[in-house]
C-alpha cells in the first residue's frame, strides 16, 4: 500500500475517503499521531501528518523511526513525503514543487538509525540515490499527467531546526550543492531504506531561503501560508495520480 507522510500545510488529505485511524505503538515509541487509512478515488492509502494531526510537533521532535515502523508494520511499501523547503536556487521561487533527487544532512542529535548495534550484527546500507528512482518518476508522471510543474530533481539539505537558517549558513549550503532547505528530509529518508520502503519527497519551496530573492533581510513567516496553501492544492492532484498507478 502507498503511505504519504503529510507535513507542514498538510495534516489531513481533503481527497481521502476516511476508513479508520489506528492508534500505534513500535519498539520505538509512538508515531506522530494515530495512522489514518483511507481511499482516494477508491485507491486504498494510508496518512500520517508528521507533525501531528495540531500540528504540534517540530522537526527534531519528531518520532521519525515511529512514523516509518508503523507504516511499515501496516503494510506500507512505498511512502511519498511531502514536506516544505526554503528555495536556495535561483529558479525555486515559491510556489515552485520539486521532487529532489539527492540530500545531503547537516542535522544532529536525532533518532536516526534503527540499526544501533543492540543484539544485531553491524548494518550499513547503500544510500548513493537516496529516494526512491521509480518512485520519483510516478510522481513526476502524475504530476505531467495533471498538468501541473513539478522540477525533476535537486539537492535538500536537512538542517536541525526549529530555527531558520541565517544567510551564510544557506551560502555555505549552497557552496555544498544544496538546491532547497527543509528540516525534516533526515532522517526520515534513510529509515525507509534502512526498513526496505520505497521513498520520494515531494518539496514544496515556500518561501526564499534567509539572505535570497524576498528573505533579504528575514523571511516572512506570515507570507509562508500565501504559497503553501496553493501549493497543497497541487500536491493533492499529483498524488491522487500516484495514487492510482499503485493499487497494492
Ligand atoms: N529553511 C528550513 N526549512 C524550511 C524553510 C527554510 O527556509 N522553509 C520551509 N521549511
Amino acid at each position: 500500500m502507498l503511505a504519504i507522510i503529510g507535513g507542514t500545510g498538510l495534516n489531513q488529505l481533503g481527497n481521502l475517503k476516511i476508513t479508520h485511524r489506528q492508534v500505534m505503538r513500535t519498539p520505538f515509541g509512538e508515531p506522530s499521531g494515530p495512522l489514518t487509512f483511507g481511499t482516494i478515488n477508491e485507491h486504498e492509502v494510508m496518512f500520517i501528518a508528521r507533525h501531528g494531526y495540531g500540528h504540534t510537533i517540530p522537526p527534531h521532535m519528531v518520532n521519525y523511526r515511529a512514523n516509518l515502523w508503523a507504516l511499515r508494520d501496516q503494510g506500507a511499501k512505498r511512502v511519498i513525503a511531502v514536506a516544505s523547503v526554503g528555495g536556495i536556487r535561483a529558479d525555486l521561487i515559491p510556489g515552485t514543487l520539486v521532487v529532489p533527487s539527492q540530500i545531503i544532512d547537516y542535522t544532529h542529535g536525532r533518532a536516526f538509525t534503527y540499526f544501533d548495534g543492540r543484539e544485531q550484527s553491524v548494518t550499513h546500507i547503500d544510500f548513493t540515490l537516496p529516494y526512491t528512482e521509480s518512485l520519483r518518476q510516478s510522481v513526476l508522471e502524475a504530476a505531467h499527467h495533471a498538468g501541473e510543474t513539478c522540477v525533476n530533481g535537486g539537492v535538500y539539505a536537512a538542517t536541525q531546526g526549529p530555527r531558520l537558517e541565517t544567510a551564510a549558513e544557506i551560502n555555505r549550503y549552497e557552496g555544498d550543492g544544496a538546491d532547497m532547505v527543509g528540516m525534516t528530509g533526515m532522517p526520515e529518508a534513510a529509515l525507509a531504506r534502512e526498513l526496505g520502503v520505497e521513498y520520494a519527497t515531494i518539496a514544496v519551496v515556500v518561501n526564499y531561503a534567509a539572505g535570497r530573492g524576498t528573505s533579504k533581510q528575514a523571511i516572512a513567516l506570515d507570507e509562508i501560508g500565501t504559497f503553501a496553501q496553493p501549493a497543497m492544492a497541487r500536491v493533492r492532484k499529483i498524488l491522487e495520480g500516484v495514487v492510482e498507478r499503485y493499487d497494492n
